[in-house]
């Protein structure tokens, strides 16, 4: 550590008698200055020898942005002249060659030239050394005033804002726009102009919508923030959603017992807020029912398939959205119960089983009329091997004693495609009710006893 902290410092001894060597019998630390307007400037020079072993003579020059040139000082070691035009505006420091200008006006601005001719008075030789300092005067930046055009509430895609952000004091003023504390930049719907005093949103969207603020800054000021200014924009309905915590969803389709008390919930966003409305579609008629975002509904028909629409309407953008789904009102039975909501909630499987077993229902009715005797048609059917029968029953569908309980009432959601399909498969199930009965008596009995029966 201590070998390389060495080297370094024997490197920084060689670089700085390298640069020593090479050239500067004066030196300008910083050779760019951002001056404020009215106040003094101070161009400060480091001279490296000392006024006793030289001879010297040099100027200290003005160039204007404009191209003027004017040599502001001329010196020796023993003599000044300041220009006339300028014996009141500026001072020359002797000993280090600084120039000092007590009041600057916008005319300072340019570059300051320090050219020098220096001898030593142990050598003939001549050194000439020569120095600009650019500099620049500004006027600091007031607070910037943010203005929006339209000033009212805009709506999406339909209108255009222009926002502009102006200064009443300041030169060379950089303008930045800032939404909710994000710097905003050039984009598809982002226009700035030349200075960025002005923003132009077109069209304005949604996600335009938010706090504004402009900020003014210039070489000499801080970064100055203009007060914060909204912009409301009108926009949606969007992503309409019906929801409800009670009864059993499935797609668009909610399952509900009869009598039961049920709240649906319409949301959608949207500014200003929606208005609701919810419709009923049964009886191949449109009807409003309710107004607002919230429907209630107390069924107490049985099996009755009812299709509902919410619709929500912003009355600014004069959009609307609508979302239909289809209330089922089953009499999810005691005990049952379970599994039928389990089926519904696998329900493709579910109707496929269902419907399978449908079949064989409607061959066991053919089977019982034509044979005389039905038990024997299902004890046919039930013949399995011990085995299989034996094993301890874990869901509705495995033992079809059950499914037959279940078929009756499960069908109805489950095959809930549309509302026509299923008054459909309503209509037969209760053409059919009597023979129905039967069949889930008939069965409900057998493995009362199923050892007994099936095994002798
Ligand atoms: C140069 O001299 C003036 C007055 O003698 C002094 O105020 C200033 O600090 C000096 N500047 C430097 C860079 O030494
Ligand atoms: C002359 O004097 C300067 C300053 O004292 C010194 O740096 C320089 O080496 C001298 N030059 C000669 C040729 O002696
Ligand atoms: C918004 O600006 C676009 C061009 O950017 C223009 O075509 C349109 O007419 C403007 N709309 C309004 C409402 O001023
Ligand atoms: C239902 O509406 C359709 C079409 O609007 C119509 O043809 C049909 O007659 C209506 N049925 C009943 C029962 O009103
Ligand atoms: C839009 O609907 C809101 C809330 O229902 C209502 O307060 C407002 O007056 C309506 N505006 C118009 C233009 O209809």
């Amino acid at each position: 550590m201590e070998a390389i902290g060495r080297t370094a410092l024997y490197v920084c001894s060689v670089l700085f008698v390298l640069t020593e060597v090479n050239s500067e019998f004066i030196h300008i630390s910083s050779l760019v200055q951002h001056a404020t307007e009215g106040k003094s400037l101070l161009l400060p020079v480091e001279s490296r020898f000392s006024l006793d072993e030289v001879e010297m003579q040099g100027t200290w020059s003005h160039n204007s942005p404009s191209g003027t040139r004017i040599t502001l000082v001329s010196f020796t070691r023993e003599t000044t002249i300041i220009d006339m035009m300028y014996r009141n505006r500026i001072l020359f420091k002797g000993p280090n060659l600084s120039l000092l200008i007590p009041k600057l006006n916008q005319e300072d601005e340019g570059d300051y030239r320090l050219s020098l001719n220096i001898k030593f008075l142990n050598n003939t030789e001549l050194n000439k050394e020569e120095k600009t300092v650019h500099v620049t005067v500004d006027v600091p930046v007031s607070a910037p005033v943010i203005e929006k055009n339209p000033t009212y509430a805009v709506i999406e895609d339909k209108a255009n804002v222009t926002w502009t952000c102006s200064v009443e004091r300041g030169t060379r003023v950089v303008f930045r726009w800032l939404r909710d504390n994000v710097a905003l930049v050039p984009g598809d719907r982002y226009y700035f102009s030349q200075d960025s005093s002005t923003l132009l949103i077109s069209p304005v969207r949604k996600e335009d919508k938010g706090t504004y603020c402009c900020v003014a800054s210039n070489p000499v000021s801080q970064s100055r923030h203009s007060r914060a200014l909204e912009l409301n924009v009108y926009y949606g309905p969007y992503n309409l959603e019906v929801n409800s915590v009670q009864g059993l969803r499935t797609g668009e389709v909610f399952t509900i017992n009869p009598g039961e008390l049920v709240f649906f919930e319409c949301q959608a966003d949207s500014n200003p807020p929606n208005t609701y409305v919810w419709i009923s579609k049964s009886r191949n008629s449109t009807q409003v029912i309710t107004e607002g975002p919230r429907l209630e509904v107390l069924s107490y028909r049985l099996a009755q398939a009812e299709e509902y629409m919410c619709r929500a309407f912003n009355n600014v953008t004069q959009k609307q959205d609508e979302a239909q789904f289809t209330l089922v009102v089953a009499s999810l039975g005691t005990g049952q119960e379970k599994h039928t909501q389990e089926g519904s909630s696998v329900s493709p499987l579910a109707a496929i089983t269902v419907g399978s077993l449908f079949i064989i229902a409607c061959m066991l009715l053919f089977f019982l009329r034509r044979t005389c005797h039905p038990k024997r048609v299902l004890m046919n059917i039930y013949n399995r091997p011990l085995s299989e029968q034996k094993r301890p029953h874990r869901s509705g569908h495995e033992d079809a004693t059950e499914d037959f309980g279940i078929y009756e009432f499960v069908s109805i959601p489950g095959k809930m495609e549309s509302a026509q399909a299923s008054c459909r498969s309503l209509a037969r199930l209760e053409s059919v009710q009597d023979m129905h009965t039967t069949i889930y008596d008939v069965i409900r009995h057998v493995p009362e006893t199923p050892s007994h029966s099936l095994l002798k």
